[in-house]
């Protein structure tokens, strides 16, 4: 009985897996998943290679410094990068003066000292990146109603993080005519910029890196849009991970150390049972 009553059961089962599949490819057939502007021209990052990959990586700190320029000359005109302070510039190989100096040229919140009123002052090497808006209101006024992101944690917070961002700075480009022919609809709308990086293909930044000599670079490299894009994107591996060659080279040193773990407690292995064998 109860042997007819577990096969019954399992027959069930079995009935209920096929009938679901069955009516899971029937409706794929009959219905087929409807076919969006996205998933037609959204395009993967492009591929693009930093010093600070693979498992030997280290920080070009040459590139990290003229990244760092582009997003003080450009992108801090709209992007905070508040997990960030002035001192952690050191790390580029800044000096201290340098550190200073930069810091002097920001403006950041402060307080009067006679009246106790809300000011600006210069920035010190431990103050944060200040944000460009005051609040989100006047971020979305001045972008097209949508707020420009913190950018210290952005290659981590994107799937292919500084190739993702690359490839949006050097993305933008007018809308195909074969997407506005398939998706008559689809158009940008007036004041986004067409982009096939961007999950949603339209972005509300306009392309911030336009023209070759944007920013003068002091060590000679020509700051194209490519490399400037390349140089901006190394720069915001270093914001979201500063410890990234710390961690490689720990890494490395506990592999180092579990190896000889390993043959040593072999070895030991062998000194216990010499002789115990047989
Ligand atoms: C004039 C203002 C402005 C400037 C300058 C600017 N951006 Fe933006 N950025 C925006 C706005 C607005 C958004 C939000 C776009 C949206 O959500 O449609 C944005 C979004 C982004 C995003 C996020 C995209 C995503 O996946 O959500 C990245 C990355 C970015 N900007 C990088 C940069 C870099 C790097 C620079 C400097 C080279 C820069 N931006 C300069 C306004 C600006």
């Amino acid at each position: 009985m109860a042997r007819i009553l577990s096969i019954l059961v399992g027959l069930f089962f079995t009935a209920a897996l096929a009938w679901s599949f069955g009516k899971g490819a029937y409706t794929q057939i009959t219905e087929p998943p409807a076919v969006t502007v996205e998933h037609e021209f959204h395009l993967l990052p492009k591929h693009v290679r930093f010093a600070s990959d693979g498992a030997f990586g280290k920080f070009d700190r040459q590139q990290l410094q003229r990244g760092f320029q582009v997003y003080k000359e450009v992108c801090s005109a709209c992007h905070s990068l508040s997990h960030v302070a002035f001192r952690d510039l050191a790390q580029l190989g800044y000096s201290e003066a340098e550190v200073k100096a930069i810091a002097a040229g920001f403006q950041v919140a402060g307080t009067d000292p006679n009246t106790g009123e809300a000011n600006m002052r210069p920035g010190t090497p431990t103050d944060y990146f200040p944000k460009p808006f005051a609040n989100d209101i006047a971020a979305r006024a001045a972008n097209n109603n949508a707020v420009p992101p913190d950018l210290s944690l952005m290659t981590k917070a994107r799937h292919d993080g500084a190739a993702y961002v690359y490839s949006l700075l050097t993305g933008f480009q007018a809308q195909p005519a074969a997407l506005l022919k398939e998706f008559p609809d689809a158009k940008t709308p007036n004041g986004l910029h067409y982009n096939p990086y961007f999950a949603n293909l339209n972005l509300a930044m306009a392309p911030p890196l336009t023209s070759e000599g944007q920013v003068t670079y002091g060590d000679g490299t020509k700051a194209t849009v490519d490399q400037m894009s390349k140089d901006v994107s190394a720069f915001l591996i270093w914001t979201a991970e500063p410890s990234l060659e710390k961690r490689k080279q720990t890494g490395w040193a506990v592999l180092g150390f579990l190896l000889f773990a390993t043959i040593l407690g072999y070895m030991s292995y062998r000194n216990i049972w010499a002789g115990k064998k047989h």
